[in-house]
């Protein structure tokens, strides 16, 4: 039953994926539309197979604690860490850039699993663009709403730091 409706979702997902590079490769209304189609097609399966394998139905998995280390919420970090426009040029922190949100707003990023984040990929940087290539890097990009928190790893010693750092690439 697992295997049947993964296979279908697998199946319309490659329909999908070929619909929208159809789409891609040549816009028009009809293409559009059997991207429409496909997408449609495809949610079915992908319902059933995701409401099959998700975690949320396996009993042994449900209401476990856990610790995700991030407060999910927007905060301010500063103009350093301000969106770019499309000219490389940093946006003024005031100004919303997608909705509500400014340029400068960013989502506490879960700290769970971030010690793992070279063993999965030995290149893989830190942030929303991926500008710090160690921990203490993007530590110290952390301004605004994060200062004192930046501030506070400043003071630390040589031996707290690598505390710290040891106790991230932990979790
Ligand atoms: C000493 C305390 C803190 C440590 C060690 C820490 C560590 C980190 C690290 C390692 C990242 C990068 C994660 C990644 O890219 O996968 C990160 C991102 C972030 N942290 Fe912190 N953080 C601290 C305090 C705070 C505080 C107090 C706030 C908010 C008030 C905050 C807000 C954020 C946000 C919004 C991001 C994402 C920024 C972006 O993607 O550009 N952090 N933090």
């Amino acid at each position: 039953m697992a295997y049947a409706v993964y296979s279908d979702s697998l199946g319309s997902a490659k329909e999908l994926e070929i619909a929208v590079d159809d789409f891609l490769a040549d816009p028009a209304e009809e293409t559009l539309q059997q991207a429409r189609d496909a997408y449609k097609a495809a949610r079915k399966p992908y319902q059933q197979c995701y409401t099959a394998g998700s975690h949320k139905n396996s009993p042994e998995l449900s209401n476990q604690v856990i610790f995700p280390y991030t407060g999910m919420l927007l905060h301010d970090m500063g103009e350093a860490l301000a969106d770019f426009d499309i000219d490389n040029k940093p946006v003024d922190g005031d100004i919303p850039v997608e909705f509500l949100v400014t340029a400068t707003q960013w989502r506490t990023t879960p700290l769970w699993g971030v010690g793992l984040t070279h063993a999965v990929d030995s290149d893989a940087t830190f942030l929303h663009d991926g500008r710090a290539r160690m921990l203490m890097e993007a530590i110290l990009w952390h301004d605004g709403e994060a200062q004192t928190s930046k501030d506070a790893v400043l003071k630390l010693n040589a031996r707290e730091r690598a505390l710290l750092i040891g106790f991230l690439n932990d979790l």
